[in-house]
């Protein structure tokens, strides 16, 4: 999978994909992401890439010309082209899994006030990572690409995410490791016994507890 991600501070990634399983999944070209400014895009002669809003307004707004230009200069049949914006479509753990099986994504991230409106004609899909407004679309992006690179085929083993909090939606269950017994607090007498059917059993009774606790919303979309 190939992803493009146009943002004005290409460093603000930095972190983000020289560490841990992101930075394994580029090393072993599980993906290639590149980090694209679009202020290389601008014909403003001062490289300006935003505006003032018309009809009045705080803050300033991105200008259609850049973000059109470096869509145009990447985009293939292939491509699909999402902009990260508050009220796009909420992101969720079924959009990670269609959104692993492209070949090629091209992520926009807004900054500023917010972008000229014509900038949603060129996009086939807006997403939102919650009901909350952030300072641009770079940490929206990357919780995408973490979602999307660790379901890429290899990147980890399938058997990590097939009990993935939200498959058939439902939460995880709850996991212990060693010591058996840590401040009073003991491990299921289940866990240990190593009859598999009961494991498993056990397992799914609380993902549905859990579930029903915290989440009740999830049930209903059944
Ligand atoms: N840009 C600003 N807030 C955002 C959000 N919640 N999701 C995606 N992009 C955003």
């Amino acid at each position: 999978m190939k992803i493009d991600i146009l943002t004005l501070f290409p460093d603000m990634f930095q972190g983000v994909f020289s560490e841990s399983i992101i930075k394994r999944a580029i090393e072993e070209k599980k993906v290639e992401i590149n980090l694209v400014n679009f202020r290389d895009f601008t014909k403003d002669p001062h490289n300006k890439v935003d505006d003032t809003p018309y009809g009045g307004g705080a803050g300033m707004v991105l200008a259609p010309q850049p973000i059109f230009d470096c869509v145009k200069a990447l985009r293939t049949e292939e491509s699909k082209v999402i902009l990260l914006t508050p009220d796009g479509e909420v992101y969720k753990q079924n959009r990670a899994y269609n959104l692993s099986k492209e070949k090629h994504l091209i992520l926009i991230c807004g900054h500023y006030e917010g972008f000229d409106e014509r900038i949603r004609s060129i996009c086939d899909l807006e997403l939102s990572i919650g009901d909350y407004v952030l300072t641009g679309g770079e940490v929206a992006s990357m919780a995408i690409v973490d979602s999307v690179v660790r379901l890429l085929p290899g990147v980890i083993t399938e058997e990590s995410h097939i009990n993935d909090s939200f498959n058939n939606n439902l939460l995880d269950y709850p996991t212990y490791t060693k010591p058996r017994v840590y401040e009073g607090m003991e491990v299921p007498e289940v866990l240990l016994s190593g009859d598999h059917k009961k494991i498993a059993e056990y397992r799914y009774n609380e993902s549905l507890k859990r579930t029903k606790e915290r989440r009740p919303d999830l049930l209903d979309n059944q």
